[in-house]
Order: structure tokens, then sequence, then C-alpha cells
């Protein structure tokens, strides 16, 4: 029997890199899993992936508030119920922040911190019919380090921090759960598109494990926090960065 049996789950940015770790991991626990995602080649390999019948590959546009509702009510008539959803879609950019491009800080308020926002509005009432379930947002341990070139990135992750305890103590009454993972450096398509070679190997180093944390790592800690085997946490960010933030300089 698997550790997410009967569930169903609503994971966003799920075509690629951590967010596709989890919804297949999901599946594999025997969840019934939307994977929503804005770009359809990712969805088609992602499905190629799966091994079992739970995934449900939907394009959705975290941005577009009344796509988020469309997907979101559409997965709920289908699958029978709401009982996870996992806010994981980003939109990754590095740069100074003097010069940075207003219009992509928009884009990436738009999908890291709105995108959130929008989910959560949507899926809250079909949680609370269900009496109950869990919400999982991707922070970082960027938010409490020196990250070159990263303000935007980290000042979006802050946000979903503070999220997660705001919606924690507001939704707690109902029986749902909000956590966060905040994963260390994770090889994926878009952190690879922001940190150089250099980057990777010293953060390898500075790691106290020796070795950087996987998607599947990441994906391994939200099966724990949607399952009921977290069943009195809520409120919390967990760190699955190899001990990475504990080292000093
Ligand atoms: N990779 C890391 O090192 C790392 C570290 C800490 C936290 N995180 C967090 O983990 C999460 C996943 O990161 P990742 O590294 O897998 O990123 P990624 O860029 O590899 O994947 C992000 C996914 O989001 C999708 N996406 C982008 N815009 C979207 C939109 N408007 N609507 C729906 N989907 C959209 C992309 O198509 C992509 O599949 C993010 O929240 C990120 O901040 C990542």
């Amino acid at each position: 029997m698997g550790r997410l049996q009967g569930k169903t789950a609503f994971v966003t940015g799920a075509g690629g890199g951590i967010g596709r770790a989890i919804a297949l991991a999901f599946v594999a626990e025997g969840a019934r899993v939307a994977m929503a995602d804005v770009d359809p080649r990712l969805l088609d390999a992602a499905t190629a992936e799966s091994h079992g019948p739970g995934l449900m590959p939907l394009l959705c546009d975290v941005s577009d508030r009344a796509d988020v509702f469309a997907k979101i009510d559409g997965f709920v008539a289908e699958a029978g119920g709401l009982d996870i959803l996992v806010n994981n879609a980003v939109k990754f950019h590095y740069a100074p922040l003097a010069g940075f491009d207003p219009a992509i800080v928009d884009a990436m308020f738009d999908v890291g911190v709105k995108g959130a926002l929008w989910a959560l509005q949507a899926a809250t009432p079909h949680l609370k019919a269900r009496g109950g379930g869990t919400v999982l947002n991707l922070s970082s341990i960027a938010v409490e380090m020196a990250i070159p070139n990263a303000s935007v990135y980290t000042a979006i992750k802050g946000a979903i921090d503070a999220l997660t305890r705001q919606q924690a103590a507001e939704l707690g009454p109902y029986n749902i759960r909000v956590n966060a993972l905040a994963p260390g450096s994770v090889p994926t398509p878009g952190a690879s598109a922001v940190i150089t070679a250099e980057g990777w190997k010293s953060r390898e180093g500075k790691s106290v494990l020796r070795r950087l944390p996987s998607a599947d790592d990441v994906a391994r800690a939200a099966v724990f926090l949607a399952s009921d085997e977290s069943a009195c946490i809520t409120g919390v960010t967990l760190k699955i960065d190899a001990g990475m933030t504990i080292t000093g300089p």
C-alpha cells in the first residue's frame, strides 16, 4: 500500500526538475496527480517516464489566475476531490538588482509569488470540502544565504516562507497543514541556467555531506510532508541541503 494511496495532488511546474520528481514520487506512492506545467514538451517527456495510471498532465500557466482556477476545478471534478497542493513553479533569473529588467521582475513574481497565491485560493475550498489536506510550498535555503545576483529570486522565496507560516495559521483550524521545503542547490534545468560549473563545485564542497541534494531527495521529503506520517507538522520549512547552511565561511 502506497504512503499516498487514495490521495489526489495538484503539482505546479511539474514538467521538469524538482516538480517532476515530486509528481512521479507521489504517483509511485499511489496518488492521483495533476502534473501542471506551462511547457507542453516537458509534460510529454514527463508523462513517458511515469510508471502507473495516476498521472494527469495539464497545461497550466500559474501566472494566469483564471487558468489556475479552471485547471484545479477541472482536476477536482475528474479526480473526485483534492488532498494535496504543491506550489513549485518558478522562473529563475539571476542578475545584479541595479540593472534588473523590470519586466523580468514582474514575470518572476507573477509565477513565483502570485502563482502560489492563486493556487491556494483555488485549492482551499476543495481541501476544506475534503475535511483537511496538505499544502507544500517550495522555498529555498537561498533565503538565509548571500547568493550573488539572487536578490529578486530570494525575495520571492522569502515571501513563500512567510506565506507558509501565515497560511498554516489560517488553514490549521480546517485540518489543512501548510509546510515548505527548502532545498539546497539541486542540478535542475532551471538552476543550471543560473549556476556556473564553479558554483556547483563550491556548493558541493560546502555541504557537510560533501554532496548536492538531488530532485529525488527533495521528492522523498515531499512524500513525508504530504503523507499522514507528518500529521502533527505544520508551519515549518524543512531544509534538504546536505547540511550546506550549517557550514561556516
Ligand atoms: N534547483 C534548485 O537548486 C532549487 C533550490 C532551492 C529551491 N528550489 C525551488 O524548487 C522549485 C523547482 O525548481 P527547479 O529547480 O525544479 O526549477 P526548473 O526551472 O527546473 O523547473 C521549473 C518548472 O516550472 C515551470 N514553469 C515556469 N513558469 C510556469 C508557469 N507560468 N506556470 C506553470 N509552470 C511554470 C517550468 O516549465 C519548469 O517545468 C522552485 O520553486 C525553486 O525555487 C530549487
